[in-house]
């Protein structure tokens, strides 16, 4: 199949996008920018074209879609139940990168729910997204645009990479400002779970709501713990190289790369932390958590380019977005730390 692609670079070029919303009313595949990650969707109410993203992807089906909306009104028809909590939050961080989980209406698929009673709604905040969902007039269906397993794309580019020839089209809107994908919060109880972490944080919602919890996976390293989020079990993220997290003194982890250091090595640092060598990328300054978030992805994509081996990684702190980048890193890294 030949893949199509739309490059939007001003309000006006929305126009451009009613050909890919008729692409989707026609049951087809589009990959398009959010302020997380670029997602690829399909016609959230048709099974058929959902199939095709699974495909697309080569994603296990036991992992549910979000389906994506482009106003507050168009929930109800989804979803059986809104909670109070999921009022709240609606209220306080729509649109924005918040995905809920409700309990989910007849109307949802099989398909996209993976079997579950519930379903993932997200109203996205990119204006391309809600321009293509608001012309397409349907949910969208919508995992990231990667295939599975590889870190989520942040660039029109790195879709092409993964799905040039498998989809329709591609919607390019320049790099994704929040870098990591959205923060799932099961709301179907009152107290709000909180299934994968992201831009908006445990700290913001627990003003709002103090009862929230994270997923007990989310916390505790042990495979005992099951996580709620289908997604959350499998590995991710990962380049094709072994990459390593590395604990401790700044000083003693320059010293374990340098005397660790072959052609072959990539390392993932911080502006403070730059040695000077090849393969050597910086998430921002240690301190600039946004940076580190809109960058990490990309990085690891690009120690996938070069071929590398090996990747010696610095651990981000963990408040506020950190948290979500630490997730996604110790998942790419299999969970392998190193203290030095
Ligand atoms: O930022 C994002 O959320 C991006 C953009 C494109 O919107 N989308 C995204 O989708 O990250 P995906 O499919 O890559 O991740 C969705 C996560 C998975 O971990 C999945 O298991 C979980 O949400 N999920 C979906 N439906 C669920 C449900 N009913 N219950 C629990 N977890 C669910
Ligand atoms: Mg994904």
């Amino acid at each position: 199949m030949e893949t199509k692609y739309i490059k939007i670079d001003a309000d006006k070029d929305y126009e451009n996008l009613k050909c890919a919303a008729e692409i989707l009313k026609q049951g087809g595949l589009v990959a398009f920018p959010t302020e997380t990650v670029y997602g690829l969707g399909a016609n959230g109410l048709n099974s058929d074209a959902v199939s095709k993203i699974f495909e697309a992807k080569g994603r296990p089906n036991d992992n549910p879609l979000i389906l994506h909306v482009h106003n507050l009104s168009c929930v109800d028809e989804l979803v059986s139940e809104v909670t109070e909590t999921a009022e709240i939050l609606m209220e306080k961080f729509w649109p924005g990168p918040m995905t809920l989980v409700f309990k989910k209406s007849q109307i949802v698929p099989d398909s996209v729910s993976a079997g579950l009673d519930t379903v993932a709604i997200r109203f996205p905040e990119h204006k391309i997204a809600q321009k293509l969902i608001e012309f397409a007039n349907l949910p969208i269906a919508a995992p990231s645009a990667n295939t599975s397993g590889r870190p989520s794309p942040t660039l029109a580019s790195h879709v092409f990479e993964d799905m040039n020839g498998k989809i329709e089209a591609i919607i390019d809107g320049g790099k994704c400002d929040i870098g990591v994908e959205s923060t799932v919060i099961d709301v179907t109880e009152n107290v709000p779970v909180i299934l994968r972490p992201g831009k908006v944080t445990f700290e913001e919602i627990k003003e709002l709501i103090p009862t929230v919890e994270y997923d007990k996976h989310l916390i505790e390293q042990s495979e005992a713990v099951k996580p709620r989020s289908p997604g959350m079990k499998y590995k991710h993220y990962a380049p094709k190289g072994e990459l390593y997290i590395l604990t401790g003194d700044p000083i003693n982890i320059e010293k374990y790369i340098k005397e660790n250091l072959t052609k072959k090595t990539g390392i993932l640092t911080f502006d403070e932390y730059k040695m000077g060598v090849s393969h050597e990328y910086s998430l921002g300054s240690k301190d600039d958590l946004d940076s580190a978030s809109k960058n990490l992805f990309e990085i690891l994509r690009k120690f996938d380019d070069e071929k590398l081996e090996k990747m010696y990684g610095f651990m981000p702190c963990d408040k506020g977005v950190g948290f979500a980048v630490c997730n996604r890193l110790l998942k790419a890294a299999g969970g392998k730390i190193i203290e030095v």
